[in-house]
């Protein structure tokens, strides 16, 4: 007997039982998710676009950066995760690692990793022929020093080659506790 599956053709037709069955689906591809962020982060492996170290070893570096200086678990995770959209996002790469964040971050620590590159870009921006002050437009933002102060303590300063990061394996199971719930979505996960 192959695995049992929802009738509808359309949605309009779905019933109870159809979306009974999706839903026990649901809730263990949902647990994999630290799976599938731990393959994806892997991507980055290799992946040098022009700088000292890889991209991988760039998010490593970041949280080991973050966790040295006593940073708790879920800015340590947002810290190795937030470059994980530089596969997908050509164009806004912060913007992915939000939205992956999203569900299971503080609003603090989300606008942190959302607008990271728009701070990040305090430190090469004006070498582009762009405005390094691009950040100034959140001056008076109650965020705007904490989000600054990543930038310039683990971001900025995770291009050494020489630095010791920890191993992906190292952070695995932060990042499965950081995972493990939703705090904020709209689907329900009892
Ligand atoms: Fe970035
Ligand atoms: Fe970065």
């Amino acid at each position: 007997m192959g695995e049992q599956r929802a009738q509808f053709r359309a949605m309009q037709e779905g019933t109870a039982e159809d979306w009974g069955i999706i839903s026990s689906h649901f809730r263990p591809f949902a647990k994999e998710l630290p799976d599938r962020i731990i393959k994806h982060l892997q991507l980055l492996d290799g992946d040098f676009g022009g700088f000292p170290i890889d991209r991988l070893e760039h998010s490593l570096q970041t949280a080991t950066r973050a966790h040295r200086d006593g940073r708790d678990e879920e800015y340590v995770i947002c810290a190795l995760l937030h470059d994980i959209g530089d596969t997908l996002g050509s164009y806004n790469h912060p913007d992915i690692a939000a939205a992956i964040l999203k569900p299971f971050v503080s609003a603090e620590n989300l606008w942190m990793v959302e607008k990271h590159g728009i701070f990040q870009g305090y430190y090469f921006f004006h070498h582009l022929g762009m405005d390094r002050h691009l950040r100034d437009q959140f001056k008076d933002h109650p965020l705007y020093q904490y989000t600054a102060e990543f930038c310039a303590k683990y971001d900025a300063p995770a291009f050494d080659p020489d630095y010791e990061s920890e191993s992906l394996a190292f952070f695995e199971p932060m990042l499965r506790r950081v995972f493990e719930k939703p705090r904020n979505s709209i689907y329900k996960m009892e």
